[in-house]
């Protein structure tokens, strides 16, 4: 039996659930479900960052506690998944005790090998992103993706030894032993380790007392990039310590590492390219097999901010097209890889053409002559469909929207047929059932084969299409 772990970036507690980070979990949920679905032993990995400079900041400005804080927005993110019907086997917190642990364990490690060492650093750091950058990463002196300008820090640090990496790291990304996809993602990393010197990471701030304390110096926290790194570990319930977990009989769920699959947008993917991969080799673990960087969503063209006014929320988008239409609409809106643009007039485009028109229309009409012409079936799902094959080929290479464009290929198909066979126009009802058995037989079919995308409706569908005698349902997609 293959396993599979899959995981998103754990996200910032400084901003409610958006659009952004639904994206990313919805397809990594649409994978886990297909991975089981196939049969595969199946890990599903999401959850919230909440250390660092910047939560600490959103707090003070709340005026709460730094942790009644993020346990508020912590909330927010499990609920808005369990409202999208995400299944993720496990939601890591970086306030958990047992992860804060582990991180000291696992720095603990690092620097008693020589990896950490004191320094001093110097430079300049964006808050947004939580990273140092150089002057060369800047625009007109500001952040690109914050449009802010970073701050000077000059402070005693402990410093992580990346720059030892630098040849390794290059080695396994060039040979896809630690694989980036898309490949134009990968280019970008492989010319960026061969031609910039790799910089040693300021692993520690003294000046940031929300973070986990450093285990040899408690005046230091850990920098937040690397607490939140070890996530993937300790979601499955690593302790850090390096004698025993990967031996049998380990505690937790630690055979499903190294991850399958690290699903994340541009924005993060330079870090997980070095740093991360980094400390794995420091802790002489095995890499994570892939990173795979979907594309980032524009809004009508501008980038989602709360001050433009156009950030959208997972709710809105449940509460206009439902869960399942959510789903669907978000997966279908762009090339799975590719950067894309999106506005509700789309949205709403795409629902009433492929939902209330599409699927909706063509189940209510064939179950409704199927009722009305009392004509039994008992139909059986096939698996061994040619639609099974392309299809699956399509989603093990991760192109989400190309495996439903599959499927609603053939939904068309069977809709002009039942348009050109007219059923209703029919009297024998052999002929009636002739027309019928063959659509009835794709229509389950296809519903089975939309359960990661879309698991309620595929569970209608294919209960509805699975009964001796069909009957008409309730209408799935009202038109807006
Ligand atoms: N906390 C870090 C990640 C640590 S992982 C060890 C972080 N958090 S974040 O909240 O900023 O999430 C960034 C991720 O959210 C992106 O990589 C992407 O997965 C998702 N997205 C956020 N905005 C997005 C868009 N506008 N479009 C698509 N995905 C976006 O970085």
């Amino acid at each position: 039996m293959n396993k599979f772990y899959i995981t998103t970036p754990i996200y910032y507690v400084n901003a409610n659930p958006h659009i952004g980070h639904t994206y990313t979990t919805v397809a990594a949920d649409v994978l886990a479900r297909f991975h089981r679905m196939i049969g595969d032993k199946t890990f599903f990995l999401t959850g919230t960052d909440e250390h660092g400079a910047k939560i600490e900041e959103w707090a003070r400005e709340a005026g709460v506690e730094p942790k009644q804080f993020t346990d508020g927005v912590s909330d927010k993110f499990k609920e808005a998944w369990q409202k999208l019907n995400i299944s993720n086997d496990n939601f890591i917190r970086t306030t958990d005790e047992n992860h804060k642990k582990a991180v000291q364990n696992a720095l603990q490690h690092m620097y008693d090998r020589g990896d950490i060492c004191e320094g001093k650093y110097e430079g300049l750091y964006c808050q947004g992103c939580e990273q140092f950058k150089n002057e060369k990463d800047l625009i007109n002196g500001l952040c690109p993706d914050h449009k802010t300008e970073p701050t000077k820090l000059s402070e005693e640090s402990y410093m992580f030894r990346l720059s030892k990496y630098q040849d390794i790291l290059l080695k396994k990304i060039e040979s896809d032993e630690y694989r980036i996809r898309p490949i134009e993602r990968k280019n970008e990393i492989v010319s960026f380790l061969k031609n910039e010197k790799l910089q040693d990471v300021s692993f520690s701030r003294k000046n940031v007392k929300w973070g986990i304390p450093i285990p040899w110096d408690e005046t230091h926290t850990t920098y937040v990039w690397a607490d939140a790194f070890l996530n993937y570990l300790t979601g499955l319930g690593w302790d850090g310590l390096l004698n025993s977990p990967f031996q049998k009989g380990g505690k937790g769920d630690l055979d499903f590492w190294p991850p399958d699959l690290h699903l994340m947008s541009k924005d993060i993917l330079r870090v997980h390219a070095t740093i991360w991969p980094a400390m794995l080799l420091s802790l002489d673990l095995p890499l994570p097999k892939e990173l795979f960087i979907h594309g980032f969503f524009l809004i009508d063209g501008q980038k989602m901010s709360k001050s433009l006014g156009n950030v959208i929320s997972p709710k809105d988008l449940t509460d206009k097209y439902g869960v399942d239409g959510a789903r669907y609409l978000l997966m279908s809106a762009t090339s799975f890889g590719h950067d894309g643009d999106i506005s509700w007039k789309w949205f709403d485009e795409k629902y009433n053409a492929d939902l209330a028109n599409g699927l909706g229309n063509l189940t209510a009409r064939v179950s409704n002559l199927l009722e009305k012409n009392e004509i039994e079936l008992g139909l059986r799902a096939d698996s061994d469909s040619e639609l099974m094959k392309s299809y699956s080929e399509a989603m093990s290479e991760y192109k989400l929207d190309e495996a439903l464009k599959i499927l609603w290929h053939e939904l068309k198909k069977n809709d002009e047929v039942l348009t050109a066979k007219a059923p209703w126009k029919l009297t024998e009802k052999d002929e009636i059932k002739g027309v019928l058995e063959p659509i009835a037989q794709d229509i389950l079919n296809i519903s089975i084969l939309l359960a990661p995308f879309m698991p309620a409706v595929s569970e209608k569908i294919v209960t509805q299409f699975s009964e001796r005698q069909v009957k008409k349902g309730e209408s799935l997609f009202p038109r807006i």
